[in-house]
């Protein structure tokens, strides 16, 4: 039950093989083959019960996001400091510090400010589109985060395609299509998100702090630049890095919601039905596809001593893995996981995470998504009119093409 390949994500969410693991062995050891020219790693415990993830995400004290940062795969060594100069690859307090620093930029006002250009956006997309079949990741849903996310930062709408290439090169690594292969002197893979890799994005990072300490607006990096608590302010450095964070974070996560919901009311259509009679059930209806579709797969902590988690010993130093594709279908949390109940409540779903690090971007991603779907919903039903095709990867949740026609 190889739940690491990122190959088999990109067949299909291995469901039956986590729904083993929840049942039979729910921290199960997985090895870290060798995939394609990327070489073995140590291997490590994958969580796939929702209190396990839980538990896990909510004591960092035991599981800790600095040691070995927060991919499944090793950061290379020389990399390591770098790395966890970023929030995401910190634990409290010195994560507390930066988070008591960046909250205040992202106020529910200041994010409401762009909900009208995000519809009037999802709208001209979904027009272009309208009476014939389309592919929505690529005419579609591609763009559109991008869009958003550029606006929320203040980055000029031209300058978008950099964001683009950057996520690209950060996140796609695995992904035939999306890599944008970098090898070192001697031919071997190297980790795109060594400094070296970056050095544009950073530059590009520090031209637009100055820009905004000359031309503040009302966006996320001016309010960043400018912030301040308790006389503390965020160093260049920590800019840069939050910079490489929201790029990262804030684009291929909604990129990957915002198709993954309209596969499920594809897949769905009494669901959809449902919604459309009712649109008050638009907000749980988002929810429950966060719950089904989550954009993030899996997260990694690293143990800081020997602890017991559901009768298994992990041992001080081991890699942890979380999949909260798994936790959001646990059926000892959740009746009926996997039926689509647009009116599901509660929904205490983890696809934001959990503890210190739950995700700062969530009122924002969850706008996009309230903007995006209410607008689709204006619209005839949408049916599947071809194979769908994910990403490779163990990590975000991909669909790179959604085929799909107009029911009417
Ligand atoms: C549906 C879309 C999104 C999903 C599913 C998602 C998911 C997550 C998850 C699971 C984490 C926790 C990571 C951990 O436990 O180590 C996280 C953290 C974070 N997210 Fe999101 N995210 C989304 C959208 C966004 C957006 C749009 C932004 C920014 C504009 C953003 C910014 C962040 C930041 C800055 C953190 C780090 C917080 C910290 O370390 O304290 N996210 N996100």
């Amino acid at each position: 039950m190889d739940v690491f390949d990122p190959r088999v994500f990109a067949r299909g969410i291995p469901h039956d093989a986590l729904r083993r693991l929840r049942d039979a062995d729910p921290v199960s050891w997985q090895d870290e083959h060798e995939v394609g020219s990327w070489p073995a790693g140590p291997g490590f415990h994958a969580v796939t019960r929702y209190d396990d993830v839980r538990r896990v995400l909510r004591t960092p004290q035991d599981f800790s996001s600095w040691l070995g940062a927060t991919q499944i795969r090793d950061p290379d060594p020389a990399d390591l400091p770098f790395i966890r100069r970023m929030i995401l690859n910190m634990d409290p307090p010195e994560q507390l510090r930066l988070r008591r620093l960046v909250t205040p930029a992202f106020t529910r006002r200041r994010l409401e400010r762009f909900a009208g250009t995000v519809r009037d956006r999802a709208r001209t997309l979904l027009e272009a589109v309208r009476g014939r079949p389309f592919d929505l990741a690529r005419e579609v849903t591609d763009d559109l985060p991008l869009q958003n996310l550029a606006d929320l930062l203040g980055v000029p709408p031209a300058d978008r395609g950099l964001l683009l290439e950057w996520t690209n090169r950060v996140i796609g690594y695995q992904d035939p299509e999306h890599a944008v292969p970098v090898h070192d002197a001697g031919g071997r893979p190297v980790n795109p998100r060594s400094p070296a890799q970056l050095a544009d994005m950073f530059g590009y990072a520090r031209e637009l702090t100055t820009r905004k300490r000359v031309e503040p607006a009302d966006d996320v990096w001016t309010a960043l630049v400018h912030a301040e608590v308790d006389g503390e302010r965020l160093s260049p450095t920590e800019l840069e890095m939050f910079f490489f964070l929201l790029v990262v974070a804030g684009n291929d996560t909604v990129r990957s919601a915002l198709p993954g919901g309209v596969l499920l009311l594809a897949e769905h259509p009494d669901a959809d039905r449902r919604v459309r009679a009712d649109p008050r059930l638009l907000p749980s209806a988002i929810e429950e596809m966060l719950r089904l579709h989550p954009p993030v797969l899996t997260f990694r902590r690293t143990a800081t001593r020997d602890v017991d988690l559901a009768g298994t010993r992990i041992a001080r130093g081991d890699k942890v893995v979380v999949y909260h594709v798994s936790a959001n279908v646990d059926e000892r949390h959740f009746a009926d996981p996997f039926t689509f109940d647009p009116a599901r409540e509660p929904n205490d779903h983890l696809a934001f995470g959990q503890g210190p690090h739950l995700c700062l971007g969530a009122t924002f991603a969850r706008m996009q998504m309230l903007a995006f779907f209410a607008e689709l919903l204006a619209l005839p039903p949408v049916a599947l009119h071809g194979t769908p095709r994910r990403l490779t990867s163990n990590f975000i949740n991909g669909l790179t093409s959604l085929p799909l026609t107009w029911a009417r």
